[in-house]
């Protein structure tokens, strides 16, 4: 889950690096390092913790060069030290490499490369693979791209490398299978990173690395690039669609509560396009297209990780409402390995806000491979699970920075009722009139949203009381249900807070032995859906003196007579509840982690994109 970032040209790499490392440190944070050639050597900078940290440590060095490649780790493979931190090394000094991804056969090829003489200092694998590189170079007396690709072929695992020699300082070789890698193309310069957003700022015109392509970036000449198979292939070069005000924390203190106050901005652009109010429908040209496919689908499977998964089971309360499609909502780490049964009725949706996650990827690749229909919904545009899928859907909520998700949940949540709705009136089993009023209400929920962010510093003021709280319950029913796992999702990424998820009623069986007056209890007890239930779940709670955190629909006064702390969101259709009653939620865990000094964009031993498994 590293970041990489790499630069050749007419400029100093230096600042260029480090500006895409501070970009791309969302994705690891255990280390940072960069190596640079100048003047016959080649450098190699690296500190424990973050790239502030790197750029204390590299303001007494010789920083020049204008060739470079820099990392950002999340460890794998040996604790997150200076001597494991990239990049790495080989033998001789001559080469430098960076890694974003998984060696698996590292110790086999280490056992023989130590039996050629090869001596290591890192536990990583990343280490390995350069000096392999290093070996088969020498060995075959071929050239860095070769020997980039002869090692490739003996590897298993997943990456994306920047590999640098030193004395070919024209020159840098990257490649990857599994782990993103994307090429900005400027005017007699190149750049390098895992994803976009190191390169915004300096060209639009960028080429994603296939999987399994090798890349040679030389001076002077235009970009290579083979497969690890010896096939050329022809660079796509497409235009990125995104800017640098999108990826800058716009006078907020963090990109999480930016990136919550974006939200009614958000959801108005995953419907941009989808939702006309005059002619009261929706259309997503991916339906369009296969609408075959969502009629005749005997059962829906969506597969993601963590957040994602969440909106998922929103996704299933919804299609099994609306379209009556039968779903499942599996843990992609779960689905990939229990040889599941899917078959060619099925259509499969992966849903990730990075595209990346490597169990999503894994799954989709299984579910193709028997014959399922692939339905993607993803935020990062051009991302390996879009590229993967048969069709899908953008959810187009920009560039989310803050580890814990938050607007792209709302966005995939939004997507997923779009879909549902569509299906459902295509197949007539739901009602115009329903159908129509949903439309209408969709179009209303960015609004209702700046009405709930209004309350933000109510919210920062009572979360301030909860900071001496080591665990915390979430409870809704229906389609609050996956609302209060979400919340809980959130409060223990960022404040570091145990919490639980529960459906409401199920507290009975087994979690109200946990509730006493040090507990609090967050519970989702809107309007619509099971109200008199969700009341009387609250009268089991107060009775155990446990405190009461209530997200209700304005108005309602019994709710709130019980409760501790009350945060009222407006009312609407039952469906859509999850979009208003998130809010809050994400609010709340912000303030408390806030308040108890965690880094909440950077959350201890997390990472955005989980490209490992
Ligand atoms: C969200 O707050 C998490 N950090 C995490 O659970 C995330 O949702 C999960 O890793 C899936 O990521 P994806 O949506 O990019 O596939
Ligand atoms: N396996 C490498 C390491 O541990 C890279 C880790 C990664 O990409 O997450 O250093």
């Amino acid at each position: 889950m590293c970041g990489i970032v790499g630069y050749i040209g007419k400029q100093q790499a230096y600042p260029i690096l480090i500006k895409g490392l501070q970009r791309l440190e969302y994705r690891g944070y255990d280390s940072a390092g960069i190596a640079l050639i100048h003047d016959g050597k080649l450098n190699v900078y690296k500190a424990k913790g973050k790239v502030a940290d790197l750029v204390q440590f590299a303001s007494q060095k010789d920083i020049s060069g204008n060739i470079g490649i820099a990392h950002t780790r999340w460890a794998t493979h040996g604790e997150p030290n200076l001597v494991n931190a990239h990049p790495h090394y080989s033998q001789s000094e001559e080469l430098a490499i960076i890694h974003n991804g998984i060696i698996e056969n590292y110790a086999l090829l280490k056992e023989g490369l130590i039996k050629e003489g090869y001596t290591f200092h890192s536990e990583t694998d990343t280490e390995v693979l350069v000096q392999l590189i290093e070996y088969v170079k020498k060995s075959n007396g071929v050239d860095l791209t070769s020997a980039v690709q002869l090692a490739l072929n003996q590897v298993i695992g997943a990456y994306a490398i920047c590999v640098i020699e030193k004395s070919f300082p024209d020159v840098i070789v990257a490649a990857r299978k599994g782990s993103p890698l994307v090429v900005g193309i400027g005017i007699d310069e190149f750049f390098l990173a895992s994803d976009a957003t190191p390169i915004v700022e300096y060209t639009d015109q960028v080429v994603y690395v296939g999987d399994e392509e090798i890349v040679t970036l030389q001076r002077g000449k235009s970009i290579e690039i083979k497969t690890i198979a010896n096939v050329q292939k022809t660079p796509e070069i497409k235009k990125l669609e995104m800017t640098i005000s999108q990826l800058e924390k716009g006078g907020y203190p963090h990109f999480m509560i930016k990136e919550i106050f974006e939200q009614p901005k958000t959801l108005s652009d995953s419907m941009r396009g989808r939702v006309s109010i005059d002619e009261k429908s929706i259309k997503l040209s991916g339906f369009i297209d296969n609408k075959e496919k969502f009629l005749n689908a005997k059962r829906i499977i969506i597969t993601a990780c963590g957040t994602s998964w969440h909106a998922g089971l929103i996704g299933k309360y919804a299609f099994e409402e609306f379209a009556r499609i039968p779903v499942e909502v599996e843990y992609s780490s779960e689905f990939r390995y229990r040889n599941p049964v899917i078959n060619e009725q099925d259509l499969v949706i992966p849903i990730s806000q990075s595209g990346e996650t490597a169990d999503t990827l894994a799954a989709v690749e299984l579910a193709k491979s028997k014959g399922a229909f692939i339905f993607g919904i993803c935020n990062v545009v051009g991302a390996s699970i879009p590229r993967m899928t048969h069709s899908g859907c953008y959810t187009h909520a920009g560039p989310e920075i803050g580890v814990a998700s938050t607007k792209a949940f709302t966005a995939q949540v939004t997507v997923l009722l779009m879909l549902a709705l569509l299906i459902g009136k295509e197949k007539g089993t739901i009602t115009n009139a329903f159908y129509e009023k949903c439309v209408e209400e969709l179009a209303n929920i960015p609004n209702k949203i700046k009405r709930i962010l209004e309350q933000n510093e109510t919210i920062s003021q009572f979360a301030k009381t909860f900071t001496y709280a080591q665990n915390f319950i979430y409870l809704g029913r229906g389609y609050n249900f996956p609302v209060a796992l979400e919340g809980a999702l959130k409060l223990k990424e960022i404040s570091y807070i145990h919490a639980e998820g529960y459906p409401a009623a199920e507290m009975k069986h087994g979690p109200i032995a946990l509730i006493s007056q040090e507990m609090p209890v967050v519970v989702i007890a809107t309007k619509a859906g099971m109200y008199e239930k969700v009341v009387s779940n609250i009268q089991e709670i107060k009775a155990r003196k446990g405190k009461i955190i209530s997200i209700v629909t304005e108005g309602d006064v019994v709710v709130k007579n019980l409760s501790d702390y009350s945060i009222s969101i407006p009312d609407t259709e039952e469906c859509f509840v999850p979009l208003l009653a998130a809010i809050p939620l994400q609010l709340m865990a912000y303030h408390i982690a806030v308040v108890k000094g965690c880094n909440v964009d950077q959350p201890r031993n997390l990472a955005k994109s989980v490209t490992v498994e």
